[in-house]
């Protein structure tokens, strides 16, 4: 777990912004669920993986509880219980952190941050396209360059293992292995539940089948499956978001993959993770849930959602030199030139702050060049000096930074003056 400077965390608040205002552009409504969850309900909502992965614990009222490695469980825990009759679709959006043990290494964080969104209601395409092309909008309104998606669907393996009937262990571990790129060790757990040889021939020939022409990934995908009629239906199924993504017009980058898995135990249909070049890890992943919110009782309800990953959109756009726009573009550093005018150099800070303009107030005493060194250190753009002399005549004097230059101005026009200002 990391301490984050004020370099990193204002870039992990910028990304955590940027993904409010889409879920603000999108309609999704915020909530906020507890850091601490039951230990049974994230262990029976998520997946093997992550279940050993929980930061565990007894409290001090001897119940089993964990830290949350995701938002789905919890979100899909409300939506079983308080908001189950809330009209829908139902569009919730969560930001804030998470904690897996995973084993630290380049973009693997025990405390990281994701900005999750999901979409409740509809089982139809056009939820599933949501999902994506507001993913898609995010990155893109960051700034990221040459992202890309890989996409697949869970139902390509699950309709081919079903029909070798293969139960849901088995296929779990199948897919865990697939998660993990281990084709040969995934093969072999298929081979040795005694599925057929048609089966393995057609699991080789899909782990194969992958590219950036999505559609012709996909008809040939349709060739090899010819046999395995929920398979079909899988491809069919993403072939139409596809489409409908492509028809809006929306430029999306896409890898269909059809041996592509998830670890998480819980999806149903279209799942997709988010990459940039030359980063090997996913910046983000979801989609299609349907069965998860029938697990806590009750009626199912269909589900599709992404989370996004800060800390790894924020190593992409650092990778990408990409930052946001600089916050102290118009700050002022407020400095008066002796005791006496300290009162006014308040006075005027709060003046300028009313106007939405961020001020620093120099507190340490300091002689006005050293202070001046001070709030080029900080990176402001403007200093306003504040001495006895100019304010007889209701006036300061305000230094541009960047440019090194500096003008009495009155009072009056200050804000203003600072408003028009080129820097
Ligand atoms: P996930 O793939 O486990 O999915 O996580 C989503 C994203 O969170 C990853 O792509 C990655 O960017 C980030 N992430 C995960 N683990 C770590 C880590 N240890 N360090 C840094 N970043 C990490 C889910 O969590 C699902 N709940 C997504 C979802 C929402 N599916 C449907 N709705």
């Amino acid at each position: 777990m990391r301490d984050l400077l004020p370099k990193d965390a204002e870039m992990m608040r910028h990304v955590e912004q940027v993904s409010r205002e889409v879920s603000k552009l999108y309609g999704y409504d915020e909530i906020i669920t507890p850091i601490l969850e039951s230990y049974e309900l994230l262990a029976a909502k998520t997946s093997e993986e992550i279940r050993e992965r929980m930061y565990t614990f007894k409290d001090l009222g001897d119940r089993k509880v964990a830290l949350r490695p995701e938002f789905t469980a919890s979100i899909a825990r409300l939506v079983a219980n308080k908001l189950k009759n809330e009209p829908k679709p139902m569009r919730l959006f969560s930001v804030g952190s998470l904690y897996r043990y995973d084993e630290p290494q380049y973009g693997r964080f025990r405390e990281f941050w994701q900005s999750n969104y999901e979409l409740f209601g509809s089982a139809r395409p056009e939820a599933d396209a949501e999902i994506l092309t507001l993913t898609n909008n995010l990155l893109k309104k960051l700034g990221l360059k040459n992202y890309r998606f890989k996409i697949g669907h869970t139902g390509i393996l699950r309709g081919i293992l079903t029909q070798e009937r293969l139960n849901d262990e088995k296929q779990n571990s199948v897919r865990q292995l697939l998660d993990k790129k281990l084709w040969t060790e995934a093969l072999a757990v298929a081979r040795e539940a005694g599925v057929s040889q048609k089966c393995l021939t057609t699991l080789e020939s899909l782990l194969e089948t992958k590219g950036e022409n999505a559609f012709q990934v996909l008809a040939q995908l349709r060739d090899n499956v010819q046999d395995y009629e929920t398979t079909l239906a899988a491809v069919d199924n993403l072939w139409t978001i596809l489409e409908l993504i492509k028809d809006s017009k929306e430029q999306l980058e896409v890898l269909v993959e059809a041996g592509f898995a998830r670890g998480l135990e819980y999806y149903t249909g279209m799942i997709f993770e988010s990459y940039v070049p030359g980063l090997n890890i996913a910046l983000g992943g979801g989609g299609r849930y349907d069965k998860l919110i029938q697990l806590f009782g009750g009626e199912p309800i269909p589900a599709v959602g992404v989370a996004q990953g800060i800390d790894r959109i924020v190593l992409a756009l650092t990778k990408q030199e990409v930052s946001p726009k600089n916050a102290k573009e118009r700050s002022v550093v407020v400095i008066s030139v002796k005791d006496e005018s300290m009162a006014k150099a308040l006075e005027l800070s709060a003046m300028l702050r009313n106007k939405g303009l961020p001020v620093e107030v120099a507190v340490m005493g300091r002689s006005i060049s050293r202070a001046l060194a001070d709030a080029d250190r900080r990176g402001a753009a403007y200093a306003v000096i504040v001495g006895p002399k100019e304010l007889k005549e209701e006036k300061v004097v305000l230094r541009e930074m960047k440019k090194s230059t500096q003008r009495t101005v009155p009072i009056s026009s200050l804000t203003e003056e600072i408003l028009a200002g080129s820097t």
